[in-house]
């Protein structure tokens, strides 16, 4: 850290007026001089460095506790300065898909030599990332530099989709926390390789795997996706190898009509103390304590954004031993980025109920 302790900065509505600018002024200075700080965006908040400072991107890991072999990715506040940070015009790929920057997607290109070694874990190839969110962007801007930037929890946790989760995980270790609003998508971005060939998925994310079929032609899914990796595994996804998003209490993943799933619980409920993430059609039906509303079965979107906080809050009840979220077995357009951080939630954890 290069100040002293955390300074939090709270931007309120009317993003333009002078008080905001001003402070989104200093974050970007703090930036500048080596220092740490999270960001709102669209997707989850990020913590983030000066990506041309090495020793600044190093305070990155330590606050987190990030294994130095996991990757980070840029952000920039707009595509065309991508450039200048990686062999983004020789890319035919990127091309057919530049109309999804700003937003929730992240493209994986050769990287220059200006990109130092510890953002890319010694890869060479780089993540470049666009926000949508306006306070984003906004302090990107003045930042000038590309910002290094992992999500801004503590590693292993679930992402942070409001200030006061980054507070909770991050308060203490880093420079400053910019608080805004809730994060709009409430999943990271999707992550698309565009140096592999075809195109690979390594993340799904709020821009979806038709999304991108529909711009790219084909494009091929990393086994880390859907599938365990071994820690001695060489992934195409580096982080997936990784524990991620898990609360306190073991996650498992409950498949089954609400007829299956309530018979379930009202077993487990003689010999276990455990909390329910289950789909607001379905919350008055199953009627336990300690139930969170995930949202619609039909508003995937509403899911996505609930996602992290419904399994944070299970942190906050005493004594559970389990934590049974409810899921269906839609595997399209948001619904493969939600099922994929569920998976990895519950270490690839299913129960079956399906007679
Ligand atoms: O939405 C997001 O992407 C958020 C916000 C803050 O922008 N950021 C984020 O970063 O989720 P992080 O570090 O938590 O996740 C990035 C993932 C990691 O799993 C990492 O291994 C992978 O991207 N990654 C980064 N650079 C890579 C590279 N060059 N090749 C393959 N995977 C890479
Ligand atoms: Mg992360």
């Amino acid at each position: 850290m290069i100040l002293e302790k955390t300074q939090l900065i709270e931007i309120t509505d009317n993003l333009s007026a002078s008080d905001n600018v001003k402070k989104l002024e200093f974050a970007a200075d703090i930036i500048n001089k080596g220092g740490t700080v999270c960001f709102p965006t669209e997707t989850v908040y990020g913590l983030g460095a000066n990506a041309l400072n090495a020793a600044a991107v190093k305070n990155i890991f330590e606050a987190k506790g990030r294994p130095q072999d996991n990757p980070l990715i840029i952000h920039l506040d707009c595509i065309d300065n991508a450039e200048k940070y990686c062999f983004a015009e020789q890319n035919q790929y990127l091309e057919k898909i530049k109309s999804l920057f700003p937003g929730p997607i992240t493209a994986i290109m050769k990287k220059r030599d200006n990109i130092p070694g510890i953002v890319t874990a010694g890869l060479p190839n780089v993540g470049v990332r666009v926000p949508l969110d306006p306070v984003a962007h906004m302090f990107l801007s003045l930042c000038k530099v590309p910002v290094a930037a992992p999500s801004a929890n503590l590693s292993g946790k679930p992402s942070p989709t409001c200030a006061q989760h980054v507070i909770n995980d991050l308060n203490g270790k880093v420079d400053v926390i910019i608080c805004s609003g809730n994060s709009s998508v409430g999943l990271e971005s999707t992550i698309i390789n565009l140096v592999s060939e075809p195109p690979m998925l390594l993340r799904p994310g709020g821009i979806t795997y038709e999304k991108l079929c529909s711009l790219l032609g084909k494009v091929s899914i990393s086994d880390a996706v859907l599938s365990e990796m071994k820690p001695d595994d060489v992934a195409s996804a580096p982080g997936m190898k990784y524990k991620h998003y898990a609360p306190k209490s073991p996650v498992f993943l409950v498949i089954g009509n609400l007829e299956e799933f309530k018979n379930f619980l009202i077993e487990k409920n003689f010999f276990e103390k455990f909390a329910v993430l289950a789909f607001a059609e379905d919350i008055q039906n199953l009627n336990l304590n300690n139930i969170f509303n995930i949202g619609s079965y039909t508003n995937p979107e509403e899911v996505a954004r609930n996602i992290f906080a419904c399994l944070r809050a299970t942190d906050e009840i005493c004594g559970i031993e389990k934590v049974y979220v409810h899921i269906t077995d839609d595997k399209t357009g948001l619904n493969l980025a939600i099922f994929n951080r569920l998976l990895k939630a519950s270490a690839y954890h299913i129960i079956d109920l399906r007679g």
